[in-house]
């Protein structure tokens, strides 16, 4: 049977999210649905709304920003994760492409949250009202999100968990938008918690879950 090995967290956030999914995190830990502790939020500008946000809530924020640093933000990012002690990072909202030697310290430590169900309408640019557009637009009848491993490009890594929505006539990017959200947040947070419990493998690029021994009574 596995066991429960609490995360040491490092959430990313964007310069314009809300920081809706970072406090979808924070309430599933405080009410026990995720072994996780939020050992830092992780921003570029510490005038973006979701780090204002978490610091008057009193969670620990870390800001390293890539245009000051160039071509070492690589390594001041992997560096000030370490010092904060985080072993495993949730993508909430940030856009940037995650720096390779993040990617190759962390290997399957690190997550995505996507609202779309992957491989469509993913890639760079391709977030917020974007994406709901393109699925309108398209004529997609179903829409959703996806949580996946992160890899060295944008959204293509391997797939952990899908939720679907229908597309509704007459939906506009804001309605589809606020339809995907909560799924978001719940996927997110459970995704994770496999991850805590230790569920997780990788059979190519096809994530496998395993189902928790029932011991007989
Ligand atoms: C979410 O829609 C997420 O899927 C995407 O960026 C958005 C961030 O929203 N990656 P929030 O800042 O968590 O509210």
């Amino acid at each position: 049977m596995s066991s429960v090995r609490p995360l040491s967290l490092a959430v990313f956030v964007g310069t314009r999210g809300r920081g809706s999914n970072l406090f979808a995190l924070h309430e599933a830990i405080q009410s026990g649905r995720l072994a996780a502790n939020i050992v830092a939020v992780v921003g570029t500008r510490a005038d973006a709304p979701a780090i204002e946000r978490a610091q008057a809530a009193g969670l620990p924020t870390l800001i390293v920003d890539p245009k000051a640093l160039g071509d070492d933000y690589g390594s001041a990012l992997l560096s000030a994760l370490k010092d904060a002690g985080a072993d495993t990072i949730a993508l909430a909202g940030f856009l940037r492409r995650v720096p390779s030697r993040i990617i190759q310290a962390f290997g399957q430590r690190i997550v995505n949250i996507h609202p779309s169900l992957l491989p469509l309408f993913g890639g760079k640019g391709m977030y917020g009202e974007h994406v709901h557009r393109a699925a309108i637009e398209y004529g997609v009848k179903v829409s959703g999100c996806t949580v996946h491993f992160v890899d060295e490009a944008y959204d293509t890594g391997p797939i952990i968990a899908q939720r679907t929505v229908p597309v509704l006539e007459g939906d506009t990017a804001e309605t589809l938008a606020a339809r995907i959200l909560p799924l978001e947040h719940a996927l997110l947070a459970e995704s994770l918690q496999l991850l805590a419990e230790g569920r997780l493998t990788l059979d190519g690029r096809v994530v496998r879950i395993h189902v928790p021994d029932v011991s007989p009574m």
